[in-house]
């Protein structure tokens, strides 16, 4: 439909020539701008009843569009037995319909049948028939698909989850916490490993109204619509299923390049990502936007708050590896990734992050003059800090040495029996509270030139990994202290 506002020169009409075969909405042959006032009342009138005529018109297909398709469904998962009740979720390309059969509550995602859109079906029924055998806990079952023999409509029957989407625990103002994130995220990797073992097939990109969690268990259906989970859409690697899907492509899928399921490690890392911080890394509101995914990929550390750095170190460390842009650089095996996350959620620094630090160490720093030297340079800023060591007749070449010991000692496997023979004796002098804090980033800082030959995702890789293991070496040794202090007997009860 096409409004004539203003006259056109017969040449100018020629060159729009759709003008002619569409109709014009006020049904008059001169524009609205050369009407008078009781002639434009009647065009408008006119144009305004065509065009709710035609909403309406589309409103009504779809609606029954929709009863029929929900006939279909009844009737065809209707002979299992099955009762199908309202639908409670759509999208693009599938309905949701809740369910019952014998007291247990379903829920049927049904695929809208389109023209051109045969082979999303073909390979959804498809996937659902490889994924039925996954028996991870996280992974909501299927429980029937439709048989080959009802050609009609496409569906799946699986368990319905109650429990909250991360999409909707978010909404609520809460971001995940990390021990839940790193649960999440093991949890989902788990079933990644099973899916990639027994098929071809990946999880795909999986963002945080995918995943229903209860607080302890993930639940994840894998059957999402998207470009990496079905098998037709993969040989063209530009289609785009849904406009949702831009922020989270994979710099694989971006670059053009093969996908397999290292893919998936970055596809949880976003999600790990988005569920720390309570916001997606990639805003695309516009196609210009997609150079600020290209930027993300070559530096994903960059756009992690300082909050999740500082705060979180083992896992900024364990993220960003899941994130690398070079799928050899990310996690060496799910395995491996999953050991990590876990022992994040149980509150331990991961062992792979104590390995790093102990082989850095030992390759490089320990024989760093350099190193030692520039962090006593800058902790000794402090006058005091300076002061406790000169107090104590400790000179250059014994600091070196004490440093040693004290990495030598947080490296330890088992440091709370180390500690206690060192704690007694820092118990002796003052250590204010902030000294712990201005120890670490003096260490820090230090290490930063050391490391100035690495990439810099390289160099900030290491930082996370240092503060991994000092904050919480540095937050026992204080505590243990102040435990120690609180028990000694005081002076006055002596006399
Ligand atoms: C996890 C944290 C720490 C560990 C494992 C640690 C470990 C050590 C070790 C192994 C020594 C050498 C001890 C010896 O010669 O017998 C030492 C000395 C020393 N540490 Fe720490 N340290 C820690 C934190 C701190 C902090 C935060 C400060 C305050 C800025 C501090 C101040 C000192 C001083 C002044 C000495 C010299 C003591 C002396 O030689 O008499 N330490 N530390």
């Amino acid at each position: 439909m096409w409004v004539p506002i203003d006259d056109i020169t017969a040449d100018e009409r020629r060159r729009i020539p759709t003008l002619n075969t569409l109709q014009a909405a006020g049904g008059q042959s001169r524009p609205l701008r050369q009407l008078g006032d009781q002639e434009l009342d009647e065009a408008l009138g006119r144009i305004r009843e065509t065009l709710s005529r035609i909403i309406d018109l589309q409103k009504d297909t779809s609606d029954n569009f929709r009863v029929a398709l929900k006939s279909r469904v009844v009737a065809s998962v209707g002979r299992l037995g099955i009762r199908v009740g309202p639908d409670f979720a759509a999208g693009d390309y599938s309905i949701f319909y809740k369910a019952e059969q014998n007291d247990r509550i379903l829920a049927v995602k049904a695929l809208v049948p389109a023209p051109g859109r045969e082979s999303i079906a073909k390979d959804f029924v498809k996937r659902a028939r490889v994924v039925q055998m996954i028996n991870d806990p996280s992974a909501i079952s299927i429980r029937n698909i439709v048989p080959e023999s009802d050609p009609v409509v496409s569906w799946v029957v699986m368990d319905f989850i109650e429990d909250k989407t991360l999409a909707e625990l978010m909404k609520s103002g809460q971001r995940l916490p990390a021990k839940s994130v790193a649960t999440v995220i093991a949890q989902l990797a788990h079933v990644a490993v099973e899916l990639h073992d027994g098929s071809q097939h990946i999880l795909g990109p999986v963002q945080p109204n995918h995943v229903h969690f209860d607080g302890d268990r993930a639940r994840v259906s894998l059957l999402p619509i998207a470009n990496e989970t079905l098998e037709s859409c993969r040989i063209s690697p530009t289609k785009l299923l849904n406009a949702t899907e831009l922020p989270y492509l994979s710099p694989e899928r971006y670059y053009g390049e093969p996908i397999d399921k290292r893919t998936d490690q970055y596809h949880l890392g976003i999600l790990a990502l988005e569920l720390l911080t309570g916001t997606h890394p990639i805003s695309i509101k516009a196609f210009s936007d997609l150079k600020s995914s290209a930027a993300f990929f070559e530096s994903p550390r960059a756009s992690f708050p300082e909050g999740l750095r500082h705060g979180q170190p083992a896992l900024s460390f364990i993220v960003a590896r899941m994130l690398a842009r070079d799928p050899t650089r990310r996690w060496a095996s799910f395995p491996h990734l999953i050991k990590a996350l876990t022992q994040v959620a149980e509150e331990n620094v991961p062992d792979v992050i104590k390995d790093y630090v102990r082989d850095r160490y030992r390759e490089k720093l320990r024989a760093d003059e350099a190193f030692f030297r520039s962090f006593y340079h800058t902790l000794f800023k402090r006058a005091d800090i300076k002061k406790l060591f000169e107090d104590r007749g400790v000179n250059e070449e014994s600091q070196a040495r004490n440093l040693r010991q004290t990495i030598a000692s947080i490296l330890h496997p088992a440091y709370s029996t180390s500690f206690e023979e060192l704690t007694r004796k820092h118990s002796e002098f003052v250590i204010e509270d902030e000294y712990y804090g201005l120890f670490r980033d003096a260490f820090l800082a230090a290490l930063r030139d050391a490391d100035k030959d690495l990439d810099e995702e390289a160099r900030e890789e290491s930082q996370d990994a240092w503060r991994a293991v000092l904050d919480p070496a540095l937050a026992y040794m204080r505590q243990q202290i102040s435990i120690m202090r609180s028990a000694a007997p005081s002076p006055i009860a002596l006399t």
